[in-house]
């Protein structure tokens, strides 16, 4: 029945695929609980299509004698599971793609890892998925896994369920079993918005209902996995939706030539078209629509083309062609759910990048409306997301973005978090709207300037931030360079942790998130005070390098003077001038610095001040030296 394809290295699959172009094409992934029988399943799957060649085989057979748990039989799940790590740990870790193909339909399909901690694989292959296989094994029924993979495919725009009740073969091909699963499957996802929903029990170890129908399970009058997946129908593509065209690259190989390239996101573009630049307005018509070996008249969704225009207008990376009657959103703020990858918890305030398909821009999130509990599907008050939460946020941008829904557009319309230090992936995200709320707030330029500002009082504005443990000195030496600026006749203004969380921040304690809040705020003040011309001293632990960084780029160039206060831990604790140390030790207060709470120690301050054997006044005119030689 199947043709005799071999598995296709990735190098090929785009010539594979043009051969196979007349096929439609279903991508799917596995979902399921570490030992539910993934691996096992896809490669039952391709086994059973014959899809693997005969060296392979041998190769299996031996393999399955050296690692295998299946006993005398082929253990499927080490065609799979290639990388030797996981086979170590008897864990899938990586999503895998892959391909094949039967003379009706061919198939991508990713392979996610169960275990909790992979959410992000799961969230990264699932993003373009039509269909996926929740698998459960049915000595265990639906467990929490089940409904936190059927959630997250339900956010990330996943149609089709099959629910593969599997080792259906350790529970007799029981069909009260079965019927028991399904029904307990039903109730919850059926709220999930999911087109359609399709139990089916099996074996993949057995083969049972994978390819072929099980006479075991004569009571089950539905489709093989096989046949289901071959007949599923598949929404029409995105080639009717509204041209989106997000450009990675200036292409300009000669002075003759200027094009764009790219992926078609959606819709479908043809030479002489006219085409809007989403974040300009700007309009031209297509010139030219150039591939690998030649020029196309006319170019649909998924292709790879380079985009030619008749006139020179101005069309940047992370830009997008669109269609002029249906343009996507320019905003600098949206609604979005989140869903959080990493260890550190999300909070918001903290500025992270988002990451479109070709866009790159500073954020932050503005406000976690409510976090999704995954189990439940309650929505619960948060100040953070943790690993593996989802929630629904605000965020604001540094500079407008073109986007669209993800409900419309999948691709245009989500997104990743970027640690800005680490450049590590923290969480992926789908946009519900763009907000509207600063659309009517304009910049307003004021006649008197900063430069003026500072001119009537004859001296450069600046944010002298001290940074240090509690008791390490900061306000101490902040005073005296205050006090030394001041008799100089400079004008200046200190804020100090302890005086302004006494009024502005008194909402604000020592959670993280709480930190996080208390810098972005203050760092907002000393950026209107040194607009207002004077020279800032702001006298706070802030522990946190992603803050201080935020505070820095908040303000004009050189103008940010970071002076470390560095004394270390024991010193600060044996010197207490406020008892505090001795009350955290005592597990009288919680999240302490240094004790119960984390300092990050800057890593390149425009000052390094040791203070154990030094007085405040000699530190003091060390960064009145520096101001002055500014
Ligand atoms: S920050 O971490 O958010 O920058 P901030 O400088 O405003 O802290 O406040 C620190 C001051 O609050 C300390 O000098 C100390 O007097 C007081 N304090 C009270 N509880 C704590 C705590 N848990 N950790 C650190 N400082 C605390």
């Amino acid at each position: 029945m199947n043709e005799q394809s071999p598995i296709i290295a990735a190098e090929n699959v785009v010539e594979y695929l043009r051969a196979q172009e007349a096929k439609s094409m279903l991508r799917f992934l596995t979902c399921g609980s570490v030992d539910d029988g993934k691996s096992t399943l896809i490669g039952r799957l391709l086994y059973d299509t014959k899809l693997i060649f005969e060296d392979q085989l041998a190769s299996l057979e031996a393999d399955s004698r050296k690692h295998g748990t299946a006993g005398e039989n082929i253990d499927f799940a080490l065609l799979v599971d290639g990388l030797e790590a996981e086979r170590e740990q008897g864990i899938t870790i990586d999503v895998a793609y892959r391909f094949f193909a039967t003379d009706k339909r061919k198939f991508i399909v990713a392979d996610t890892p169960g275990h909790e901690e992979y959410t992000r694989n799961m969230a990264t292959g699932a993003s373009t998925a039509d269909l996926a296989i929740v698998l459960i094994d049915s000595r265990q029924g639906v467990l929490r896994q089940t409904r936190r993979h059927s959630f997250i495919a339900s956010l990330l725009g996943i149609r089709h369920i099959v629910l593969a009740v599997n080792k259906i073969d350790l529970m007799d091909y029981s069909k009260e079993v079965f019927d028991k699963i399904v029904a307990d499957y039903m109730d919850f996802a059926s709220d999930l918005g999911f087109k359609t929903i399709t139990p089916i029990p099996m074996s993949a170890r057995f083969g049972d209902n994978v390819t072929t129908k099980s006479e075991k399970t004569a009571w089950f009058d539905g489709p093989t996995l096989l046949e289901h997946l071959e007949t599923v129908p598949i929404d029409a593509g995105n080639e009717k939706a509204p041209f989106r065209f997000p450009v990675q690259l200036v292409n300009r190989p000669n002075l003759n030539f200027r094009g764009f390239s790219g992926q078609i996101a959606s819709g479908t573009v043809s030479v002489g078209d006219t085409v809007v630049v989403a974040k300009s307005g700007q309009s031209s018509t297509v010139k030219e629509i150039v591939v690998h070996g030649g020029n196309l008249e006319r170019a649909v969704e998924g292709q790879a083309v380079t985009i030619a225009l008749n006139d020179e207008i101005e069309v940047s990376r992370g830009n997008m062609l669109v269609a002029p009657s249906d343009r996507p959103h320019v905003a600098d703020q949206m609604q979005a759910h989140i869903i959080w990858f990493d260890a550190n918890p999300m909070i918001p305030g903290r500025s992270y990048i988002l990451r479109t398909e070709t866009d790159s821009v500073n954020c932050s999130i503005t406000d976690l409306k409510y976090e999704i509990d995954v189990n439940t599907f309650a929505h619960e008050a948060a100040k953070s997301l943790e690993m593996n939460g989802v929630g629904v946020c605000n965020i604001s941008l540094q500079s407008p973005i073109a986007f669209d829904a993800y409900k419309s557009n999948r691709v245009t319309g989500n997104f990743v978090i970027i640690d800005r230090f680490t450049n590590a992936t923290l969480g992926a995200g789908m946009i519900d709207f763009p907000l509207r709320r600063a659309e009517n707030v304009h910049w307003q330029a004021t006649e008197v300037t900063k430069a003026s500002r500072a001119e009537m009082k004859n001296q450069k504005p600046a944010v002298v931030w001290f940074t240090g443990f509690s008791g390490s000195g900061k306000s101490t030496i902040a005073n005296a360079l205050e006090k030394y600026l001041h008799v100089n006749g400079k004008h200046t203004y200190m804020l100090d942790g302890d005086n302004i969380r006494h009024g502005l921040n008194r909402d604000l304690g020592f959670k993280d998130e709480d930190r996080v809040e208390n810098i972005r705020r203050v760092a907002e003040v000393a950026k209107l005070m040194s607009d207002a011309g004077l020279i800032v001293l702001v006298s706070f632990i802030s522990p946190f390098r992603s803050e201080r960084r935020m505070a820095r780029d908040l303000m004009d160039d050189g103008e940010f003077i970071e002076v470390f206060v560095d004394t270390p831990l024991e010193e600060c604790a044996k010197r207490d001038p406020k008892g505090l140390y001795a009350k955290a030790k005592a597990g009288e207060i919680a999240n302490f610095t240094g004790i119960s709470s984390p300092y990050e120690q800057p890593e390149n301050p425009e000052l390094h001040l040791h203070t154990v054997g030094h007085e405040p006044q000699e530190l003091a005119m060390k960064i009145a030296d520096f101001l002055t030689n500014r």
